[in-house]
């Protein structure tokens, strides 16, 4: 069975004693109130990582994700931070390929296929955003955009190396916008996203993958999106700054 996953992703917001109310409050509220199996990933800045990891260490359900990582193994890489390094921190999700790095930081599709290569040599579960522009949407276009983002970075992963994978569908004029992709258009994409993975891939690894929808997700459209078949969860961007309506996102399911 695929995992149900909420996570937060923090962006770069909050001062370090902000983030650890924040994720104080999470925890308590998880504990208090959440029942069933759902799997939490809070997503902070570099700096708050082992604090954070510390803070949720007790909460069986709670777990830490990364931004970002770097391609690289380790060595003269000014500013990058490495998987392993992520790992010895006690990090076990990282984001990579969001739209924003894709974006503000020119990553492109080889770029995010060694990133995927370099967090799964650790053991670790990369969550992999893809999502088009308004205008590939508006072409009717969105579909060969997602199918191609998804080919161009995770086909060249076996078998054994996507089983590690979630997968979180992005679209990008839904970012941080208030505009919500309906249910019906999140279903149909996430079904499409599972065909392909399952070309790609053998197809019990494809259903058994986690698709998250991310782009305006708050307390109010949460259950509708998470009632979809193919919607295993949620990639929360500003509602996830705000204990209450991630903790009531995470309730939706
Ligand atoms: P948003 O961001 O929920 O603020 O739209 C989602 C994301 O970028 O992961």
């Amino acid at each position: 069975m695929r995992k149900r996953i909420v996570a937060g992703n923090w962006k770069m917001n909050k001062t370090y004693e902000e983030a650890l109310s924040l994720v104080s409050e999470i925890d308590n509220m998880v504990k208090d109130e959440v029942n069933g199996d759902v799997t939490v990933i809070v997503a902070p800045p570099f700096p708050y990582l082992q604090s954070v990891g510390k803070l949720t260490q007790g909460n069986d359900r709670m777990f830490l994700a990364a931004q970002n990582v770097s391609e690289h193994e380790s060595g003269a890489f000014t500013g990058e931070v490495s998987a392993a390094m992520l790992k010895s921190v006690g990090v076990e999700y990282i984001i990579i390929g969001h739209s924003e790095r894709r974006m503000y930081h020119h990553e492109d599709a080889q770029t995010l296929y060694k990133k995927l290569k370099a967090a799964i040599a650790q053991g670790m579960t990369p969550i992999f955003c893809c999502g088009e522009p308004l205008e590939e949407r508006d072409a009717d276009r969105h579909f060969d955009y997602v199918g191609k983002q998804l080919h161009d970075s995770l086909s060249y992963l076996s078998n054994e190396e996507f089983d590690q994978v979630v997968v979180a569908y992005e679209p990008i004029w839904a970012i941080g916008t208030g505009r919500t992709a309906s249910s019906q258009q999140a279903q149909e994409m996430h079904a499409y996203i599972r065909e392909q993975l399952s070309r790609m891939f053998d197809a019990e690894a494809a259903f058994n993958t986690s698709i998250l929808y991310g782009g305006s997700c708050n307390p109010g459209n949460a259950r509708e999106l998470f009632s979809q078949e193919d919607v295993d969860g949620g990639l929360i961007g500003g509602a996830s700054l705000k204990s209450r309506d991630f903790t009531d996102i995470i309730k939706s399911f």
